[in-house]
């Protein structure tokens, strides 16, 4: 159905529908005509605090972004604000119909509405329906799994996307393991987090659409990247998905000024889990999710004639000594992280047929760094002189870790 309203119809129709139960999401976007708006986009959609139904505003601008959160009685004034602004299109989303509404130049307000085929459901009784061990379930239309490529359009998995399907739902059922642990589902504001050589994005939009669409937990997630066109790739697949907290940067990870209370390091090469490991300490994040790849760096130093005499049998096959060199690498990135306030474990991340980069190490800060704990620095010092080695990671951890190392040696 189409047809024009006049500026009081349309209040009318878009307050209807945002207040209503079945209300998704609104986008406010394009030109404003006739005001100046520092906001390029703004997009409102419902979301659960401490059990009460609110509404996020997240406002977009050319270079900054702010997000504010109304309660159900207070949604009329900044909804009243944005119209007055006169964005050119505004795009709402219930669980019944999408309403597009245009303004031309010359100010005529057209608007457009078309049923969905089949009704959607809220976000709260889409995730209740949800089968509870699966974060994206297979058979169910998913516009994020579409947009990336994964599945069909009516939710079947693609065959050549299996492994990457697997990995995704793998890696969301661990974020929601750690967390509670890592209290992070009521923070009272958006929980903020920083995506360490995000590649392509897979995980990043998944790790975006399930804690802000699936949990309601609002979160805004910044991924870096040094390879440019996949930074420009994640922010196309960004704006397909209309997914608002959602910024790529192409930066080495390392220089990025972020206080991110979870920082991901899924498959950062080499020494970039470390520098990824250094910037979630700095910061004090409250949780790490870390999947290391392509280890290089003890394995340079660690040869067959190594440590001792009784190890030669494990160090002189190339693929045992490369496979050792890269556990000593990752115990003592664990090691490291429990010695600066984190409770660590490593687990299996995904079952080796679907990758053999298999080993996720989890870490939640649970301790002031102030109370460093004396036996796993000891141990720290006994494992760099058995291996006879100085990690990488105690080199990026820098001064404040060096100092704690330095104290318990003497
Ligand atoms: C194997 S991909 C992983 C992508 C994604 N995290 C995933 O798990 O699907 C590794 C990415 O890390 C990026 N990378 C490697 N070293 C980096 C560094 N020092 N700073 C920023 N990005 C880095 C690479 O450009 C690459 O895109």
């Amino acid at each position: 159905m189409e047809k024009n309203l006049d500026r009081d119809d349309m209040r009318e129709l878009i307050t209807g529908a945002v207040q209503s139960d079945a209300f998704r999401r609104a986008t406010f976007a394009g030109a404003t005509r006739g005001t100046s708006c520092e906001w390029v986009r703004v997009v409102v959609r419902p979301i659960d605090l401490r059990g009460q139904r609110h509404f996020q505003f997240a406002y977009q601008g050319a270079t900054k972004a702010v997000t504010k959160n109304f309660l159900d009685g207070e949604v009329e004034e900044p909804i009243d604000e944005l119209i007055g602004y006169g964005f050119a299109g505004v795009h709402i989303t219930t669980g019944a119909e999408e309403i597009d509404i245009r303004t031309s130049r010359k100010g005529l307000v057209h608007v457009g509405r078309h049923k969905v085929k089949e009704p959607v459901e809220t976000p709260e009784a889409e995730a209740h329906n949800r089968v509870k061990d699966v974060p994206l379930p297979e058979g169910k239309a998913d516009v994020l799994l579409e947009i990336m490529g994964i599945a069909t359009p009516d939710g079947r998995v693609r065959p050549t996307m299996r492994a990457k399907f697997t990995q995704i739902n793998e890696f969301l059922k661990q974020l929601r393991h750690v967390l509670d642990d890592a209290k992070l589902h009521d923070l009272g504001r958006d929980v903020s987090i920083l995506d360490c050589g995000c590649g392509s994005s897979y995980l990043t939009l998944a790790a975006h659409h399930y804690l802000n669409d699936v949990l309601n937990i609002p979160s805004r997630i910044l991924g870096v990247d040094v390879n440019e066109e996949v930074i420009r790739k994640s922010a196309e697949r960004a704006d397909r998905l209309g997914a608002d907290n959602l910024f790529f940067e192409c930066r080495r990870i390392g220089t990025v000024d972020v206080q991110a209370d979870i920082v991901f390091a899924l498959h950062a090469c080499d020494t970039a889990t470390d520098d990824a490991i250094a910037q979630a300490v700095r910061s004090e994040a409250r949780l790490l999710l870390s999947v290391p790849c392509c280890h290089h760096d003890l394995n340079k130093v660690i040869s067959a004639g190594g440590p001792s005499e009784v190890l030669r049998p494990l160090l002189r096959h190339g693929i045992m000594l490369q496979r050792t060199a890269d556990l000593v690498t990752d115990a003592f990135r664990a090691l490291a992280l429990r010695i600066m306030g984190y409770r660590t474990d490593v687990v299996e991340f995904v079952a080796t047929e679907h990758t053999p980069r298999n080993l996720m190490i989890r870490a939640v800060r649970v301790r002031e760094l102030a109370k460093p704990q004396a036996a796993e620095i000891s141990e720290y010092i006994e494992l760099k002189r058995f291996w006879r080695v100085t990690p990488y990671i105690e080199k990026v951890l820098g001064e404040p870790f060096q100092q704690l190392v330095k104290a318990t040696a003497l």
